[in-house]
């Protein structure tokens, strides 16, 4: 289904998902400090899907490791499912991922001596679910790898082995999906094949989605494209705006640009 047939949720809403506040992030370097992150403001709705654009370097990697409490910010706040990650200690936080995130990344990140069966697993024994290898193996038949689940990830294609991490990804169900480039090591029919199955999953659960991508097909399924250029939104538009931009013969820039807080 095109995206349109779904109403986004909307950003400025009270129920936004992911709220980041003036976020900053700063690393120490041998050359002296380095601003990763200056100021990042983002609202994301319940539901929504959001695909994150930007060269190389801009810190869009950063900014997802903020979101799912893999980095804490030098400033500003993060909140996510109602959680202010500021006050979580490192316990907190391994439990709110656990509870609330899923993460897929471009080079897969499975166990290679694990089977697929159990490197889906994973998170469902860390929680401590009883049926984590029954909920496992629906998760693998679900992006159609059934017939695979004793495989280890050295004895898949790039393709399966990124279908293993969706299953495991998404295995717990949660609220919130961070993807970072996730067709970035895939040709693109298999690509194509790993966005439907992401958009799919995440449509029967009503999962939120962060993307981030240099893939024009998957930032196109996305309710809304934020840019971030020197670790700083510098645009942030929904699929209407650019629908409507480019039926004008606009070039994407002319797009309305939102303000940080707005
Ligand atoms: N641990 C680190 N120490 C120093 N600099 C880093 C570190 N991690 C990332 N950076 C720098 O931060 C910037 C943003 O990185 P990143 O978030 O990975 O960008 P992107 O994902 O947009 O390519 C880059 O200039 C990168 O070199
Ligand atoms: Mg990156």
């Amino acid at each position: 289904m095109s995206r349109s047939d779904r109403p986004a949720a909307s950003a400025a809403s009270t129920s936004a998902l992911v709220d980041l506040d003036e976020v900053h992030l700063t690393l120490d370097s041998g050359a002296g400090p380095v601003n990763i992150l200056r100021g990042v403001s983002l609202r994301v709705g319940a539901g929504e899907r959001v695909g994150v654009v930007g060269p190389s370097g801009s810190g869009k990697s950063t900014m997802m490791m903020v979101m799912a409490g893999l980095e804490r910010p030098s400033g500003g706040a993060v909140r996510v499912a109602g959680h202010d990650l500021g006050r979580l200690d490192e316990d907190g936080l391994a439990r709110f991922r656990r509870d609330h995130v899923g993460i897929v990344f471009q080079a897969f990140h499975l166990v290679p001596t694990m089977t697929a069966l159990e490197n889906v697993a994973i998170p469902l024994e860390f929680a401590g679910v009883r049926d984590a290898f029954d909920r496992a193996r629906q998760g693998l038949e679900a992006v159609g790898l059934g017939h695979r689940v004793t495989h280890y990830p050295g004895q898949l294609s790039g393709g399966e082995q990124q279908r293993v991490a969706l299953a495991r990804a998404f295995v717990a169900e949660p609220k919130l999906l961070l993807a970072d480039e996730p067709t970035g090591n895939l040709d693109i029919d298999t690509g194509a094949t790993i966005v439907k199955l992401l958009f799919d999953l995440a449509e029967r659960r009503g999962t939120t989605l962060v993307l981030i991508t240099h893939d024009p097909a998957l930032a196109a399924r996305c309710d809304r494209t934020v840019r971030l250029v020197d670790g700083r939104i510098v645009d942030d538009r929904t699929a209407a705006e650019d629908g409507a931009a480019a039926q004008d013969g606009l070039a994407a820039p002319a797009g309305r640009v939102r303000v940080a807080g707005e």
